[in-house]
């Protein structure tokens, strides 16, 4: 894992943008996994103004969502859907048959829809780049306590931490989906390469135990440890929890200058 200790939000923030239009450039047809939440917002900014001002091009790149709420439609305000069109979306050169994100209004057979998400994963080749965040319980996508490192795209039960850590999204009164569709662990480890997004004290604990500690299905994210090409990028607030540091990097440029050598 190469574990890398941002200043603060917006170095994060650039860093992430770095990595994926580095991937782009070298890829056109990326397929890249994207992931919702407030941590990636700075991230997409910065991708939308290396559109507008360093031509980066989306218009062969395919993406994958990690999740959606069960039972919210693509326009409901607070679905995955409208947030990647309006934080994302709308504002780059991105083919709209190129975009992928689970209909949290599927009907029918859901093992059967969750079946397809991942068929259409495999057909498309497979993920390149996964964008990730962390929840405070240490989830990726929606990858609750006790998920299977192994589980593949399902419905998930979400928990009250997570519930409550969302609610300040949704309006006053309005009802909270208590499940979504989400990628499972083994989707996302099957990504060829990993970015991880952490930000603020709220997610130091967790990061703390995905990293330092055991592999275990009560913090999902510390799945990553068995994969070959995971990133994290961590800004001082939530690396705050992390004790190894002499393991970690600080210098972000020499380390991107090291790995492109290294290719
Ligand atoms: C949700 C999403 C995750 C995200 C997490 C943290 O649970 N399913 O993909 O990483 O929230 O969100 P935030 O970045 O807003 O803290």
């Amino acid at each position: 894992m190469f574990v890398i200790l941002s200043k603060g939000y917006s170095e994060l923030s650039q860093q992430s943008a770095g990595i994926v239009s580095g991937a782009i450039r070298k890829r056109p047809d990326l397929r890249l996994g994207l992931a919702t939440g407030t941590t990636p917002l700075g991230m997409y900014r910065e991708l939308v103004r290396m559109h507008r001002e360093e031509d980066l091009d989306f218009s062969r790149v395919v993406t994958f969502n990690l999740d959606e709420y069960l039972g919210l439609a693509a326009d409901h305000p607070q679905s995955a859907h409208t947030f990647m069109q309006s934080n994302f979306f709308d504002y780059v050169n991105i083919a709209p048959e190129n975009i992928h994100i689970p209909d949290g209004t599927a009907l029918g057979d859901l093992d059967q829809y969750c079946a397809e998400y991942e068929a259409t994963i495999q057909r498309a080749g497979g993920i390149d780049l996964q964008i990730l965040g962390i929840g405070r319980n240490g989830h990726i996508g929606f990858n609750e306590p006790s998920s299977s490192l192994a589980s593949r795209t399902r419905i998930k039960t979400l928990t009250s931490q997570t519930l409550e850590d969302n609610r300040r999204l949704f309006q006053e009164g309005q009802p909270m989906p208590e499940a979504a569709i989400t990628m499972g662990i083994g989707t996302i480890v099957d990504a060829r390469k990993i970015l991880l997004l952490a930000s603020g004290t709220s997610k130091a604990r967790a990061l703390a135990r995905a990293i330092e500690g055991p592999v275990t299905a009560f913090v999902t994210a510390s799945a990553l440890q068995l994969h070959r090409d995971v990133t994290i990028l961590a800004d001082e607030q939530a690396a705050s929890e992390l004790s190894e540091s002499e393991y970690y990097r600080r210098d972000f440029e020499v380390d991107s200058r090291l790995r492109r050598a290294a290719k």
